[in-house]
């Protein structure tokens, strides 16, 4: 089992978690779980590393935290070694928030906050410096980046869950330009199209805020049609064309997803 843990990885916050099974062993079941969250957190390291190194308390922002086993992870591995940096946890279930609360406490993990809010009513500090969403369900995703570029993050790591937004407004677009209808003419093309739509939506409004995009597969998570990972590096102040291509694209599909409505409110036509 050592070979498959991080390093600084210890069993005892695993099985804290259910990551590993109570008594530590691997199971299929717990070595895929073990690998998937691993893979991500050597995805996301780079930009922890990055903001740990160039600023004195980075704050890290994790919405739709559930029970919060990435940021106990990220605790563990990056701010607890550290000595530095906060890991603030926005989720709307009171009960998630209670008991992982109350697990922190257990396990002295004094760098994470919780707050019991929806994302789009969360309070973290003024200036935050990366923030993540992992499976934040439909709209939800859009208020995680939407906070990620009004809080100035340098970094900004989502993994898109269900979206049904844009397949609904597609099926309602008055008049979508007549090259792109056939693409979500018939319900099922609509639904798969449009999931496809919001994250290139996604991914050119985090440009169009000033972000470098990579958009890559979580490998290991295959099972599951959500694993993109979409990752954000803010590199300048804003870009006027990947505005203008986000907003053409809206047009033409006749849609306005959240992020636009959220980001882009002047130049959001109505679908
Ligand atoms: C599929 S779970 C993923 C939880 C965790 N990120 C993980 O990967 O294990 C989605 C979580 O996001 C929370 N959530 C969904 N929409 C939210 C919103 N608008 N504000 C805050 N939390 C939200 C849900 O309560 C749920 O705990």
């Amino acid at each position: 089992m050592a070979r498959e843990l991080l390093p600084g990885q210890s069993p005892e916050l695993l099985k804290a978690l259910h990551i590993l099974t109570r008594d530590g062993a691997l199971n299929a079941d717990s070595l895929r779980k073990l690998k998937q969250v691993n893979h991500l957190v050597r995805l996301l390291a780079p930009a922890i590393e990055d903001v740990l190194a160039r600023f004195g308390d980075p704050v890290l922002v994790d919405c739709g935290a559930g029970k919060s086993y990435l940021g106990f992870v990220l605790h563990e591995l990056f701010l607890r070694p550290a000595g530095k940096g906060s890991l603030h946890a926005v989720e709307a279930r009171p009960e998630l928030v209670a008991a992982a609360e109350a697990l922190a406490a257990r396990l002295g993990a004094d760098r994470m906050r919780f707050e019991r809010a929806a994302i789009d009513a969360a309070a973290p500090p003024a200036r935050v410096h990366l923030v993540t969403a992992l499976h934040a369900c439909d709209t939800a995703t859009d208020d995680a980046l939407a906070l990620a570029v009004r809080h100035g993050a340098d970094h900004v790591a989502v993994v898109p869950c269900c979206q049904a937004e844009v397949a609904r407004q597609l099926g309602e677009a008055a008049a979508p330009a007549p090259l792109l209808a056939p693409l979500f003419e018939h319900p099922w093309h609509r639904r798969e199209f449009g999931s496809h739509l919001t994250n290139v939506v996604r991914a050119l409004a985090l440009r169009a805020s000033g972000y470098a995009v990579t958009v890559t597969e979580l490998a290991g998570w295959e099972h599951s049609l959500k694993n993109e990972l979409i990752l954000g590096r803010k590199v300048r102040a804003s870009d006027r064309a990947a505005e203008d291509r986000l907003l053409g694209l809206c047009a033409a599909a006749g849609i306005r997803p959240k992020i636009v409505r959220l980001l882009f409110p002047a130049g959001a036509p109505a679908p």
